[in-house]
């Protein structure tokens, strides 16, 4: 009996185990489902093997050139210092390169003249957004309105609101409880109405006006009064700053978004150059001072900001007389 266990073989050879299992346990398992994916298994890396790897990461260096991760880090910042770069330069020199030549054409280099322009936007209201598409990707300036529409709330008056290209970023219902948006152009406001409508269907706290920011009656009042691109077109922007601020609640806050003049002379110039073609086309006086205008207006300002050769101006500010908390900023870009 001793000998007969002797020679038998101490493990059983792996095919016939297996064999041994599937012949034990086939009639039990169900047949395969063809329509199940195949979940793929996690490899396991123990953690020795782990470091073995981030070691030789650190004494080979990653990617083709064998880099270390600090010198990549360094070629990453490089890299994204020359692309904003380029991007800058691009963007001055197609900019002047267009005015320039719009300036050449038209040869009348009158400044523009305040006036009404209500039919110049009820004329625009219906290609207003294709039209302006293309300059303002150009400019990246959804980044701009994104920042600040997502900083209202309460109860908010949008003037000025043309076809309602900010409604987007709106955090509705949210901390905005209640949207009034104003313009002088009956068709720029039926514009806006058709998109919210169509963006928020449920929504019930929106109003929409067809009149001047100048005009609005002082019976309600708001936490927040916003413009973007606006005062461009006012006959008079500082009339206009002036009531927006009886419009305010005790501690509400005004919100410009606008173009204007910018921070260097040669781009002044071309503004200047082309104030009047550009005022005939859009109604848009596009080589205002708008900080000056907001200053004569009797605004606090709390924060302002330049962007795009200092063409774009970003500023909040109170009514006189009135102490409000800073609020901390939240940047958009990089800082
Ligand atoms: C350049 S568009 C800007 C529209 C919109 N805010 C935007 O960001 O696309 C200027 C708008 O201001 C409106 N506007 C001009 N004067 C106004 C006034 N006194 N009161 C209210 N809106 C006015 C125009 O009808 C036009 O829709």
């Amino acid at each position: 009996m001793s000998l007969a266990l002797r020679c038998l073989p101490r493990r059983l050879p792996p095919a016939s185990f297996c064999m041994l299992r599937y012949a034990s346990t086939k009639t039990q398992l169900p047949p395969p489902d063809p329509n199940r994916r195949r979940i793929p298994r996690k490899t396991y890396i123990p953690p020795e093997r782990q470091v073995v790897k981030k070691k030789k990461i650190q004494e080979k260096g990653i990617g083709p050139h064998n880099l270390s991760p600090e010198e990549m880090k360094r070629r990453q910042r490089k890299f994204i210092v020359v692309a904003a770069g380029v991007y800058l330069l691009f963007v001055a020199g197609a900019y002047y390169y267009l005015t320039y030549g719009v300036a050449a054409d038209a040869g009348n280099y009158e400044d523009a003249k305040p006036r009404d322009t209500r039919e110049i936007y009820d004329n625009l209201a219906e290609d207003y957004d294709s039209i302006i598409n293309r300059d303002e990707q150009f400019m990246l300036l959804s980044l701009w309105r994104k920042d600040v529409t997502k900083q209202l709330k309460g109860d908010v008056l949008e003037v000025g609101c043309g076809t309602g290209r900010n409604m987007k970023y709106l955090d509705l219902p949210g901390k905005v409880s209640s949207m009034t948006f104003v313009d002088t152009s009956a068709n720029m406001v039926a514009e806006a109405e058709k998109s919210f409508k169509k963006r928020y269907p449920k929504y019930q706290y929106a109003e929409f006006k067809v009149s001047r920011t100048e005009d609005l009656p002082t019976d309600k009042k708001f936490d927040v009064i916003y413009e973007t691109f606006g005062i461009c077109s006012y006959e008079d922007p500082v009339a206009a700053l002036k009531h927006m601020q009886e419009l305010l609640k005790p501690g509400g806050r005004i919100i410009l978004l606008e173009h204007g003049r910018g921070t260097w002379d040669f781009i002044n110039r071309i503004l200047d150059k082309n104030a009047a073609s550009r005022s005939e086309v859009f109604g848009c006086r596009w080589n205002l001072d708008i900080g000056e205008i907001v200053r004569q207006s009797g605004l606090v300002i709390d924060h302002e900001e330049r962007w795009h050769l200092g063409t774009t101006w970003t500023i909040f500010a109170h009514r006189e007389g009135e102490e409000l908390p800073v609020e901390p900023k939240k940047r958009f870009l990089i800082w």
